[in-house]
């Protein structure tokens, strides 16, 4: 897309936030359900299903491969191919998700036929080497045929009969974990993997509601292989990735006030509540209730007298990896500052989100130090508003017009629509909280 043809959204400052809303489904569960929905046999109806762009590419792919997928209000329902995917007329388009793409090959890895995977600009820079390894071990045929010196998109998955393997991560993603249990659900024989950090176990939560046996053994996940899924119910948990922006904005104003209500709060996605706390938010937990695994519940958040820095690294780095843009939009607000280490993946996320935040922190006054694998943002700083280039990445869209709420003047959002990847409500909802 040409920059003539990005639309621009202007942030003004604010002078509070308060207000108290239910945010759309989680897009990685939403992506899981659209999935294992469209494999299992029987009709799924997914309540509060993602609005983001993102998963509906999973549910378009799901149907190319045989599922019947219908909107019934606030419901999808998702019939099923029971375990046997039809090979697609054309390509399967991805759009903008790496979800998809590196997911669905695991899921059509096992099965009979040709199946050619293509997505936009983003997508076909994208490391995909890291499921090609896995997959192939288990006897996949996979290419990838994408510039610059292949290793990304567009991908060829040759399917067929796969054997169980035992797999050591040797990267910290789900997207991985999810594309070798997929295959693993129709190998022969039994596959079992290993991960050094602990990634989101959505995967293992919804491979069990749909009727799968899982397990972990000695910190190790082991899937027997030749198993068949059948339907099941549920409504999506709130998505906490796009709560984040709304919780980080609620940390910039003494007297705000924000309550989430049916938020996800599963455990390998709750690390941004820690921080928020550590940076000096309060939060109340008012309900908890679960569903096929995945807890929810509704929260209050103020801020306390003051706004703490902080460090990101290690584990919490890999946990907070889709965070880390918008608490590095606040961080210059802090008192003291943010560091950020360990997070070289942001590199390779929808853009080369290290270069850009810092190329945005600085369009907007900053100070900060770039590193390989993170960066340094002093805090105490005075931001100004700018021209923000999201680089067409909905996250980095919607970590700066957080950051916009504090500036001295103006903030000009370009690309802005890039929000409706994974949150097309985003900048309405962001005026109606926003106190000017
Ligand atoms: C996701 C996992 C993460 C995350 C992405 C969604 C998922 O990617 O950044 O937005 O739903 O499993 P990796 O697993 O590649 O780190």
């Amino acid at each position: 897309m040409s920059s003539a043809a990005l639309s621009t959204q202007i942030v003004r400052p604010a002078r509070g936030f308060r207000g108290s809303l239910m945010l759309p489904g989680d897009k990685s569960i939403s992506h899981r359900y659209a999935m294992l929905a469209g494999f299992a046999e029987g009709t799924s109806l997914l309540t509060n299903f993602s609005t983001g762009a993102d998963p509906h590419s999973s549910l378009a792919c799901m149907e190319a491969m045989g599922a019947k997928v219908s909107v019934e209000g606030k419901t999808i329902a998702v019939t099923g191919t029971g375990g046997v995917l039809r090979q697609p007329a054309g390509d399967l388009d991805c759009g903008n998700s790496g979800s998809t793409m590196r997911m669905l090959a695991g899921l059509v890895a096992a099965q009979e036929g040709v199946y050619r995977f293509v997505g936009d600009e983003s997508l076909t820079v994208r490391p995909m080497e890291r499921i090609r390894k896995p997959l192939e071990l288990m006897g996949a045929r996979i290419e990838l045929t994408g510039p610059p010196n292949g290793g990304h998109a567009p991908m060829t998955v040759r399917g067929g009969e796969l054997a169980g393997i035992d797999f050591e991560a040797p990267i910290a993603s789900a997207q991985v974990k999810t594309a070798v249990l997929f295959a693993g659900l129709q190998a022969k024989g039994t596959t079992s993997m290993a991960e050094s950090v602990r990634t989101r176990d959505h995967s293992e939560h919804a491979l069990r509601a749909f009727g799968a046996r899982l397990e972990r053994v000695d910190g190790r996940l082991v899937i027997e292989g030749g198993q068949k899924l059948r339907a099941m119910n549920a409504t999506v948990p709130g998505d906490m990735s796009s709560a984040a922006f709304f919780l980080c904005a609620s940390l910039l104003f003494e007297d705000s006030n924000l309550v989430l209500d049916a938020l996800g709060m599963n455990p390998t996605r709750a690390s941004l509540l820690d921080v928020i706390t550590s940076m000096g938010g309060v939060i109340k937990v008012l309900d908890v209730q679960e569903m096929h695994g995945e807890m929810s519940g509704t929260i209050q958040v103020n801020r306390g007298r003051t706004l703490r820095g902080m460090e990101i690294a290690g584990a919490l780095a890999a946990q907070l990896i889709d965070e880390i843009p918008v608490i590095a939009a606040i961080a210059p607000y802090t008192e003291g500052g943010v560091r950020i280490r360990d997070a070289k993946e942001l590199r390779v996320k929808e853009s080369d989100r290290i270069a850009l935040v810092v190329k945005n922190l600085r369009a907007m006054g900053a100070e900060v130090v770039e590193h390989e694998d993170g960066m340094d943002i002093p805090g105490g700083q005075t931001l100004r508003g700018g021209v923000i280039d999201s680089g067409m990445d909905h996250r980095i869209a919607m970590a700066f017009s957080i950051a916009a709420l504090r500036a001295e003047g103006e903030t000009e959002i370009r690309g802005a629509e890039t929000a409706s990847i994974s949150f097309p409500e985003f900048f309405t909802w962001l005026d109606e909280l926003a106190i000017r």
